[in-house]
C-alpha cells in the first residue's frame, strides 16, 4: 500500500477550480490504485505552526549546531510533525491558485514548515543535496488569466518547480488550468482539457 499525499492550497472548496481538476485525478487515482491511502492536507483548514521567531531561532539552531531551548524544542516538534507526515507519503499531489503572480499565503508557510537543513535538504561540500526527492509529484496550476511557459510574470510554477526541486524531487508533473478568469464557455473548456489531463496523469501516477 502506497501514501499519495495531497496538498489543498485553494480556500475556495466548491468554488475552486484547481481542486475541482485534483478531484478527477484523485477518482480516476483512487480506482486505478483502491488499496492505496490518500492522505489530505487542507491549507486554510488545517492549523499550521507560525514560522516565527521561535522557528527561525531553530533553523538557526540547527544551521550552526547549537543547542535548542525549551521553547524551540516545543516549536520544533510541531514542525518535525508536519516534516515527518511529509516524507513519509510515497506520491505528491498539489493544487493551487496562482495569488499576485505566485502562490497563496499558507502553501509558502508550509514551504517554510517542510523545507529544513537536515531534513528535506543537506549542506555538502559540493553544494545543497535534497533529501526528499525520488518520488513522483503533479501540480495542478490554476490562474485567472493564461501565462506561456516561459512568461516573466509567472512566479508560481517557476517557484514550485524550483523549491522541489531543491529539497529533491526531479519526477514533476504540470497540469495548467487557465485562463479561469474568463467567459463561462472558455472556462468550462479549459477545465475539461485539465480534468482529461488529470485523468491521464492518475493512471500512471
Ligand atoms: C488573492 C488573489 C490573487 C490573484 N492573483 C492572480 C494573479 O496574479 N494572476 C492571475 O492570473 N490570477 C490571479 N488570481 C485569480 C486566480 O488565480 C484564479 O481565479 C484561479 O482560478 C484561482 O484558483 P482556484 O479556483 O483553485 O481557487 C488571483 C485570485 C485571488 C483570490
Amino acid at each position: 500500500m502506497k501514501t499519495l499525499l495531497y496538498i489543498k492550497a485553494s480556500p475556495r472548496d466548491q468554488r475552486s477550480h484547481s481542486h475541482a481538476v485534483a478531484g478527477a485525478f484523485l477518482s480516476a487515482y483512487q480506482q486505478k490504485n483502491p488499496q492505496d491511502k490518500i492522505v489530505t492536507i487542507d491549507l486554510f483548514k488545517q492549523s499550521l505552526p507560525e514560522f516565527d521567531a521561535f522557528a527561525a531561532e531553530s533553523k538557526y539552531a540547527i544551521i550552526y549546531s547549537k543547542e535548542k531551548t525549551d521553547e524551540q524544542v516545543k516549536k520544533w516538534s510541531q514542525i518535525e510533525k508536519l516534516i515527518e507526515q511529509f516524507k513519509s507519503a510515497d506520491k505528491y499531489l498539489l493544487s493551487t491558485p496562482m495569488w499576485n503572480f505566485s502562490i497563496p499565503y499558507r502553501l509558502k508557510n508550509y514551504i517554510d514548515i517542510i523545507v529544513q537543513p537536515t531534513y528535506t535538504f543537506a549542506v555538502t561540500g559540493a553544494g545543497y543535496k535534497g533529501l526528499a526527492g525520488g518520488k513522483p509529484l503533479c501540480v495542478i496550476y490554476s490562474r485567472g488569466a493564461s501565462y506561456d511557459e516561459n512568461s516573466a510574470m509567472d512566479f508560481q510554477k517557476k517557484y514550485i518547480e524550483f523549491i522541489f526541486g531543491f529539497i529533491g524531487f526531479t519526477d514533476i508533473k504540470a497540469i495548467i488550468c487557465q485562463p479561469m478568469l474568463s467567459d463561462e464557455k472558455t472556462v468550462s473548456s479549459a477545465q475539461a482539457n485539465a480534468v482529461t489531463e488529470a485523468k491521464a496523469v492518475a493512471q500512471k501516477f
